[in-house]
C-alpha cells in the first residue's frame, strides 16, 4: 500500500513537471489572433501566481459579477455608448469570464478579441457560445503581452482596477496592450482613472484592529517560546521585543474595509490623476512623495483622525477629440454602499486629536514594494496646521498582501 502511494506521488509529480514544462514550450495559436506563452509566463512567477491563482476560480469571478456597483458603471458605459461600439474592434484585456466582451458584442461590436489568461477562457467560451456570439468575440487564452493580432482595435476595454487602484499591477497589462494594440484615435475603457485619501474617525475599528491582530501575533510568541524552551533546549526571549516591534507593524497593515460614509472626516483629497489614453508604466508605479490638505468643516471640529483610507474612481468620458455621448463614473467611495473593492484602510497606532486647526497638512507616497511587484507600500506623513507646536505623525503600511 505504501508503495502504491508512493508510485502514485510519483506519476503525479512527473505529470505536473510535464504539464509544467508543456505550458512553457508552448507555440503562439495560430489564426486572426492567438498568444503564446514562452516569453513571459507569469504563472511560473511567484506574485502572478498568487494573483491567477484567485481568478481561476468561478468563486472569484462571480463576487465580481455580483459588485452591481461595478457592474451598472460598465454596463452603462457600453449601452450608453452603443453608437460608439457599433462596427469597431475591441479588445478586451484580462476578458475573465467574457462578461466585457458579451456587451461589447451586444452592443454592436463587429469583432472582440477576448484575452484572458487563466482557465476562465475555457468559461468564457461557453458563455460566448451560450449567447450566439462566438462569430464575433474570439477568446484568446493566454498573457496580454503574448497577444498576436492582425489588426489594430479601435477600442480597449478593461476591468484592471485592485484596492487602491493599483494593487495587483495589472494596469502595467493594460498600458502594454494599450501601446501594441490601440489605433492612435481610439478609446480606452475606462478613461480616466482617480486616487483619493480621506481621513477616518473610527476608534471602535482601531481598537479592534491594533488588538486583534497584535494580541494574537503575541500570543503565537508565548506559545512559541515556551515550547522551544521545553523541547528544544532554546531561550528565545532575547528576540522577544524584536519580535513584538514587527508585529506592531503588521497590526496597521492596509486592510479590506468597508466603511460607512460618516466615518470619513475632512475633505478627501485627489492623489492622483491618470489619463489612461497617456499615462505611462512610469505613472503606474506608484505615487511620487505628493503633499496633501485634508480641509475639516468647523462643525467637524474637536476631530480624531483614527485611519486613513483610499479608494478610487474611473471614469468613461472618451477623449477631447471623441468624447462619450453619455460619460459614465464608477466610485468607490464608502458613500456607495458595498462592493467588492470596499476602501483600503490603515488603522494609526495612535489616533491623532485635533480642537482648532481645520487643516491637516502631509505628504503622502505610494511605491511599488521591490519584493513583489504586484504590492504596493504606502508613506503618509502629517500633522494638524504648522503653528503651535504641531503634532507630526508618520505612517507607513503596505496594502494587504494576497495571502492576508
Ligand atoms: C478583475 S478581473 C476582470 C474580469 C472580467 N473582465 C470582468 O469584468 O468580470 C481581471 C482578469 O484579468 C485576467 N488577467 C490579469 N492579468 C492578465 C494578463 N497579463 N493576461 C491575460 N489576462 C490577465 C485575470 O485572470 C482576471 O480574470
Amino acid at each position: 500500500m505504501k508503495y502504491l502511494s508512493i508510485f502514485l506521488l510519483f506519476i503525479a509529480i512527473l505529470h505536473v513537471s510535464i504539464v509544467a514544462s508543456s505550458t512553457e514550450s508552448e507555440t503562439c495559436s495560430s489564426g486572426t489572433a492567438g498568444a503564446c506563452n514562452s516569453k513571459t509566463s507569469p504563472i511560473l512567477d511567484s506574485p502572478s501566481e498568487q494573483l491567477f491563482s484567485g481568478y481561476v476560480t468561478l468563486y472569484e469571478q462571480v463576487q465580481m459579477l455580483r459588485d452591481n456597483i461595478r457592474m451598472k458603471a460598465y454596463y452603462s458605459a457600453i449601452m450608453l455608448n452603443k453608437e460608439v461600439f457599433r462596427d469597431k474592434v475591441v479588445l478586451d484585456v484580462g476578458a475573465g469570464s467574457g462578461i466585457l466582451s458579451l456587451w461589447a458584442a451586444q452592443a454592436g461590436a463587429k469583432k472582440v478579441y477576448a484575452v484572458e489568461f487563466t482557465d476562465m477562457a475555457k468559461h468564457a467560451r461557453k458563455v460566448i457560445d451560450a449567447h450566439g456570439m462566438s462569430n464575433i468575440v474570439e477568446v484568446i487564452q493566454g498573457e496580454a503581452a503574448d497577444l498576436k493580432l492582425t489588426e489594430k482595435v479601435d477600442i480597449l476595454i478593461s476591468e484592471w482596477m485592485g484596492m487602491f487602484l493599483l494593487r495587483e499591477s495589472m494596469l502595467d497589462v493594460v498600458l502594454k496592450a494599450r501601446d501594441m494594440w490601440l489605433k492612435p484615435e481610439g478609446l480606452m475603457f475606462p478613461s480616466h482613472a482617480t486616487m483619493y485619501l480621506g481621513a477616518v474617525i473610527d476608534e471602535e475599528g482601531r481598537e479592534e484592529n491594533k488588538q486583534n491582530s497584535f494580541d494574537a501575533y503575541m500570543e503565537e510568541w508565548e506559545d512559541f517560546e515556551k515550547n522551544i524552551k521545553k523541547f528544544y533546549n532554546a531561550d528565545y526571549e532575547v528576540l522577544k521585543a524584536a519580535y513584538e516591534e514587527e508585529s506592531r507593524v503588521f497590526s496597521v497593515t492596509g486592510q479590506w474595509v468597508q466603511l460607512e460614509k460618516e466615518h470619513i472626516v475632512g475633505k478627501p483629497v485627489i492623489v492622483k490623476e491618470f489619463d489612461l489614453h497617456k499615462c505611462t508604466l512610469e505613472d503606474a508605479k506608484g505615487v511620487p512623495p505628493t503633499p496633501f490638505e485634508i480641509v475639516f468643516d468647523a462643525k467637524e471640529l474637536p476631530v480624531t483622525v483614527s485611519a486613513y483610507a483610499g479608494w478610487f474612481t474611473v471614469d468613461f468620458n472618451g477623449t477631447d477629440a471623441t468624447p462619450l455621448p453619455n460619460p459614465v463614473q464608477l466610485s468607490t467611495h464608502p458613500d456607495q454602499g458595498p462592493q467588492h473593492w470596499a476602501q483600503t484602510v490603515s488603522y494609526l497606532k495612535e489616533a491623532l486629536h485635533n480642537a482648532i486647526q481645520k487643516k491637516m497638512i502631509g505628504v503622502f507616497e505610494m511605491i511599488r514594494q521591490p519584493q513583489n511587484w504586484r504590492l504596493y507600500d504606502v508613506k503618509i506623513s502629517s500633522q494638524f496646521g504648522a503653528w503651535e507646536s504641531p503634532k507630526v505623525s508618520n505612517h507607513t503600511f503596505s496594502i494587504k498582501s494576497f495571502s492576508q
